[in-house]
């Protein structure tokens, strides 16, 4: 996607070379144009599957899973990632490492808002290692719902995550692929 390229290069800031920081559009402040083009760019590429519902994890997959939603007219349901003991009983739940914030949450959602035999779209902001999008993943088939794709705004090529997913079967669509962040310079696959 050409616009969110120019965006990443012109707003997007090298933290070291794994982390790239774009928080003027994506992760804190929101661009609403961007973002509900992002939402129907993903729109387009799933145009030739079934999608009874976006599956997405709060907080900076809403924005573009809702955009996503709204274009597919579809409902969205975010996983939670801190448990609360009124939902155990109803839930699925699964734990998802983050090595970035080195911390482990558990990752829920009620399970009357996943019924079963659901063709679930996942979209999420990032993608690394993998390991937001495979929980999110495991919730769908604990709930026996089946796994349309996984729609991603920028994927770390560099660090295997997608290649683990597209491994496992997955169709993963990234909007947005980067090779490298060496040099401090952002480099586009
Ligand atoms: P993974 O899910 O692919 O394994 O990646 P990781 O554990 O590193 O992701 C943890 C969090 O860091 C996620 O957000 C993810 O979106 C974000 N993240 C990963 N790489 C980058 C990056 O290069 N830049 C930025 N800005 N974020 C990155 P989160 O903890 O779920 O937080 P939230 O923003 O959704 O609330
Ligand atoms: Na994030
Ligand atoms: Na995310």
């Amino acid at each position: 996607m050409e616009l969110l390229k120019q965006k990443i290069l012109l707003e997007g800031t090298v933290l070291n070379e794994k982390v790239l920081k774009v928080d003027s559009f994506l992760n804190h402040q929101l661009d609403p144009v961007l973002t509900m083009q992002i939402g129907a760019e993903f729109a387009r590429r799933f145009e030739d599957c079934t999608v009874d519902k976006i599956l997405t994890i709060e907080s900076s997959g809403i924005a573009v899973a809702l955009a996503t939603a709204v274009k597919l007219n579809v409902p969205l349901v975010f996983a939670r990632k801190k448990r609360s003991l009124l939902m155990s009983e109803e839930a699925y739940t699964t734990e998802v490492y983050s090595y970035t914030k080195q911390e482990t949450n558990h990752i829920t959602v009620l399970k009357k808002f996943l019924p079963a035999g659901e063709k679930v779209l996942i979209i999420d902001d990032f993608l690394a290692s993998g390991a937001a999008a495979s929980g999110l993943a495991v919730l769908a088939r604990q709930a026996g719902c089946e796994i349309t794709g996984i729609g991603i705004v920028i994927e770390k090529s560099f660090q295997g995550g997608a290649a683990k997913l597209r491994q496992a079967g997955y169709r993963v669509e990234s909007l947005v692929r980067i090779g490298s962040l060496k040099d401090g310079k952002v480099t586009f696959l």
